[in-house]
């Protein structure tokens, strides 16, 4: 099953061909994801999320858990990651695409780490 031959078919269902394709690279993906979660010189997600195998979590931020059903689009996980300020002004979770703490590559294995959570 090639994923670019099935455009109608959603991306969740693409990455999952993906994943059965080549379940070594996309097991790194969120391994390195957590590892980048967990950093306190990269994500430091841990400063405000309680996060399943994370130590010394923050609770200024909600709990990171059920994200998979609470935000079963994965754009909106990388929008959320990449800049959260656009969806509310107010926040105090750091931009990490815009500022550059994560690269784009870096945000997405975050994204699928989550997406585990
Ligand atoms: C300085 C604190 C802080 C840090 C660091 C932080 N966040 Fe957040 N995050 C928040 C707050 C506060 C919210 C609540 C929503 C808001 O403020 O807009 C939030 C919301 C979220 C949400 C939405 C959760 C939901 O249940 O709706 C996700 C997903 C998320 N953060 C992921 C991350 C990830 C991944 C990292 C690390 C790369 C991270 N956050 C780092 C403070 C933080």
């Amino acid at each position: 099953m090639k994923p670019v031959l099935m455009p109608a078919f959603g991306l969740a269902l693409a990455l999952g061909a993906l994943a059965s394709v080549s379940p070594a690279s996309a097991q790194s993906a969120v391994s390195d994801g957590q590892k980048l979660a967990f950093d306190r010189g990269k994500g430091n997600c841990l400063t405000c999320h309680e996060i399943k195998g994370g130590d010394l979590s923050g609770s200024i931020g909600p709990p990171l858990k059920d994200i998979k059903s609470k935000y079963p689009d994965r754009n909106e996980l990388v929008a959320i990651v990449t800049d959260e300020t656009k969806r509310n002004p107010q926040t105090v979770m750091p931009p990490f695409g815009r500022n550059r703490i994560l690269t784009d590559q870096e945000i997405n294995a975050v994204v699928d780490f989550l997406q585990t959570l």
